[in-house]
């Protein structure tokens, strides 16, 4: 396994790299095609003082700092900036996934490659990885145990849509370590959910499905539906002539087990589906003591099924949260880390719904599955995951690593009174801007900060440290080094200082 190198650290750091020049003025915060295709102009932003702003932060330095790193991004990446007017032309916003273009980055991060914890760009600059591809990779990009197996795989093929043994390896570990006996594989997490959540329909009769306000749970229109005082509506930005969540879901807040019950009672609902620590909002959400045990009774009497999502969770322990917390769901959901970068998705399932799903089943394709689900590529790299990666020694490197981060944050909240908390599962550290953690994720909308969470994002990038683009999580790999760990305690102490107004909130 690769040690510390300290080499972003020093690369970071150690450029002298003078504020350039920029032509301002144009495309409204985004970059522009400039003359030679390599630059770009942008207007710089001017805050209202809040809500882009966060308590304890003062606006005008937040502004002019937000300006600077984004000028300094811009003008140390020109083949970056080449790539994408280039991509414009071929591509949705010119990026490959519309997602990578609301990242703060104004031009988005070009990965050349990828090795440890590390991403390397196509002009040069190295970065700590602590973005991880959202736990894609959390067990790091070139994992040795996964890269040997995949080369293997290779050699013997990568899709056959037959039975192999490493299937029968991966579905018993999977239940030696989620306690689920029968198994299914998909091609991503939100297929996972998708056909837990079909099965759920089939096996009750029911059809409505109960989430958590603000849950993510992949790209399923059925599981994007929001808490308003108009009731449930379509999360935002979701098209709202799809499925109709007003007839199709029931959301409640996290934690409110008053609306739980009076969700379920009618015997209506098929599933509930849930993170079972809720890590969406941008923060680590912890259900409140005896909110699992609530959650089972209430399902069980109504006669609704417990679909537990472990798609970002699995930081938490080699058993996930379900193991953790002594869960035991009726299904269970994952993707993401599931093969080390793989694409691929899982679904496990009790004896009971395995019986009743058999018999669904037996017809035909019940609107389940996928050509290349369960390809061998994929399910070799499952094998070696859960085998050889998501060991106990792993699991404490992670967790040493990220209360090292935790701390890090908290002593610079502490030294600056600042109103926020910082939260951890396991491997993964998060901060919020809210003085104690939230009960649910409704509490953090509508949400504060998110021009302090570009530019943090970006002061950090622009020397070495890469966060998640969304949120600001920060995930621990087996491949993580300390000295990155340290690195960004040092910066993120820097950007505070920089930025806190002065004698605290
Ligand atoms: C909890 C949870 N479940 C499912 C998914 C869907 O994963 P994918 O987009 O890889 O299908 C996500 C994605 O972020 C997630 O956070």
């Amino acid at each position: 396994m690769r040690r510390a190198t300290g080499q972003a650290a020093r690369r970071g750091r150690g450029r002298a790299d003078p504020l350039p020049a920029v032509r301002l003025g144009g495309a409204t915060g985004g970059v522009r095609p400039a003359g030679s295709g390599a630059g770009g102009g942008f207007t710089p932003v001017t805050l209202p003082g809040t809500p882009s702003a966060a308590p304890g932060i003062d606006a005008d330095r937040l502004s002019t700092l937000l300006n600077a790193e984004r000028m300094r991004w811009i003008e140390a990446r020109p083949r970056s900036a080449a790539l994408r007017e280039r991509a414009r032309r071929s591509q949705l916003h010119g990026t490959p996934l519309h997602w990578i273009g609301q990242f703060p980055p104004p031009v988005p991060l070009t990965v050349e490659r990828a090795a440890g914890a590390r991403l390397y760009d196509v002009d040069g600059h190295e970065y700590a990885d602590f973005g991880l591809a959202a736990t894609a990779a959390l067990w790091g990009h070139d994992h040795p145990a996964v890269v040997a197996a995949l080369r293997d795989q290779l050699d013997r093929g990568a899709v056959t849509l037959w039975s192999h043994e490493d299937h029968v390896a991966v579905t018993e570990e999977l239940g030696r370590r989620f306690g689920l006996p029968f198994w299914q594989f998909t091609v991503s997490a939100t297929d996972a959910n998708r056909f837990a959540l079909l099965l759920a329909r089939a096996v009750t009769g029911r059809r409505r499905i109960l989430v958590f306000n603000r849950a993510y749970h992949g790209s399923l229109e059925q599981t994007a539906a929001v808490l308003t005082s108009d009731g449930t509506v379509p999360a935002p930005g979701v098209e709202p002539n799809g499925v109709d969540v007003r007839e199709s879901a029931k959301v409640v807040e996290f934690n409110d087990l008053d609306a739980l019950e009076r969700a379920l009672v009618p015997g209506d609902v098929a599933a509930v589906l849930a993170e079972p620590v809720m890590t969406n909002g941008g923060a680590v959400i912890r259900p409140e003591p005896g909110f699992h045990a609530a959650l089972r009774e209430l399902t069980r009497r109504t006669g609704t099924l417990l679909v537990i999502d472990e798609t970002q969770t699995i930081p938490a322990g080699p058993g996930g949260c379900t193991r953790e917390l002594g869960l035991e769901p009726d299904l269970i959901t994952m993707g993401k880390w599931v093969a080390g970068g793989v694409p691929a998705g899982l679904y496990g399932m009790s004896d009971e719904v395995a019986a009743a799903a058999a018999r669904y089943t037996e017809a035909g394709d019940g609107g389940l599955g996928s050509t290349v689900a369960g390809g061998p590529l994929a399910v070799r790299a499952m094998r070696a995951v859960l085998t050889e990666v998501m060991t106990d020694e792993t699991y404490a490197h992670m967790n040493r690593l990220a209360e090292r981060y935790e701390r890090d944050v908290a002593a610079v909240i502490d030294r600056h009174r600042l109103p926020w908390h910082v939260g951890r599962l396991g491997g993964r550290v998060s901060y919020a801007f809210t003085p104690v953690p939230p009960r649910n994720a409704g509490e953090l909308y509508p949400r504060v900060g998110s021009s302090l969470r570009d530019a943090l994002w970006l002061y950090l990038a622009n020397r070495g440290v890469v966060l998640n683009a969304m949120s600001g999580a920060a995930l621990m790999s087996p491949m993580t080094d300390e000295a990155d760990v340290e690195l960004h305690g040092a910066l993120f102490a820097e950007a505070i200082a920089a930025l806190a107004v002065p004698g605290g909130a």
